[in-house]
């Protein structure tokens, strides 16, 4: 008898230690920590086939960060259960980068004589808000772009930090064709110069669908005099403008970025089409991974590390870091 249980106890454990079930283990934790409910069994099986698919893609990848052959990991988070072009179509938009150049009015170089300080790290100092989460409906990074840049910038001039309202861009900046499909941080600003400044986030919250306008000027937190795009698509003119004035808006091609969860995101593949909003609030130096810039990102804390990513620096522009930077002047 004793044997009997013995033996039905083992069974049982090295079952629990198959792949399949491990998975179907982290399938079943996965549902509860993003809060996940399927309208059908047929969507429910289609997720969890997908899920699998890119778990087995993380895995694989991990196992090769281990070994030292990437400098990034990967990880489970809200986006395991989509297809890499339904994670693409859902949360990047592309931009056009001629169209997106001649909107702005002011380039900027570093001047000759400053020597950048080898890192900075802005939410140590105080200039960066909490991360937020744009959502599955609302295709607003250029709003949290242009609020986090705004934010930074504001700081930095006033030494008072206030979070900006993204819903006020989202809402009110649609006849400067910025919406829930996309839009560019430039325009943003124009809005915000036109409109005579931007409410605070606590007077008017995100709310992830765009509403009816609901400004109003009692409740500004900033300004904007003007804006300036980083010349030459340069990385040391972006790290100069970045140590000197705050934090700056960028795009970059986002492509990849599905499953990223920690270390210095160095992807080869990565191209110069920029789809994807967000904002350089530092850079530095990893030892292992080398030279990174510290980049907020608007996709909750759950995303990398917590909701940050760190995007490979002086690696020939990659991504397009450097491509789109765009700051306010307050
Ligand atoms: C990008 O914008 C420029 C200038 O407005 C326009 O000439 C060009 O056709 C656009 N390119 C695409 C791919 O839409
Ligand atoms: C880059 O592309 C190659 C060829 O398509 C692919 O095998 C490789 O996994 C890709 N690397 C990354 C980091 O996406």
């Amino acid at each position: 008898m004793k044997t009997l249980i013995l033996f039905v106890a083992l069974v049982g454990y090295t079952q629990a230690l198959s792949y399949s079930d491990v998975l179907e283990e982290e399938w079943n934790r996965f549902q509860i920590d993003y809060t996940k409910f399927y309208q059908t069994e047929d969507e429910a099986l289609l997720r969890r086939l997908i899920f699998v698919d890119n778990k087995r893609r993380i895995d694989k990848h991990n196992r090769r960060f281990m070994a030292g052959l990437e400098s990034y990991e990967m990880g489970v988070n809200q986006f395991t259960d989509l297809l890499p072009k339904e994670f693409q179509s859902q949360m990047l938009s592309s931009l056009n980068i001629t169209e997106a150049e001649g909107l702005i009015e002011f380039r900027y170089s570093a001047p000759r004589d400053v020597d950048p300080p080898s890192s900075i790290d802005w939410r140590a100092k105080g200039a960066v808000t909490p991360v937020m989460d744009q959502g599955e409906i609302c295709e607003s990074c250029w709003a949290f772009a242009t609020t986090g840049t705004l934010e930074g910038q504001t700081f930095v001039r006033t030494g008072r930090l206030v979070q900006l309202s993204a819903q006020n861009l989202v809402d009110c900046s649609s006849t400067y064709n910025n919406n829930c499909g996309g839009g560019l941080a430039a325009r943003a600003l124009k809005y915000i110069m036109d409109n005579g400044g931007i409410n605070t986030e606590s007077s008017y919250p995100y709310q992830g669908t765009m509403q009816q306008c609901r400004y109003d000027s009692r409740n500004i937190g900033a300004t904007v005099q003007g804006r300036s795009l980083v010349k030459d698509k340069s990385e040391a003119n972006l790290a100069v403008a970045t140590a000197l004035y705050g934090p700056v808006s960028v795009a970059v091609d986002g492509t990849g970025l599905q499953h990223y969860r920690s270390g210095v995101y160095n992807n080869p593949n990565c191209t110069n089409d920029l789809n994807h909003a967000m904002v350089v609030v530092g850079y530095g130096h990893d030892s292992y991974d080398g030279d990174y810039w510290l980049v907020k990102n608007s996709w909750g804390t759950s995303f990398g590390e917590s909701g940050y990513i760190r995007m490979s620096r002086n690696r020939n522009n990659q991504c397009g870091i450097a491509s789109y930077a765009v700051f306010p002047m307050v």
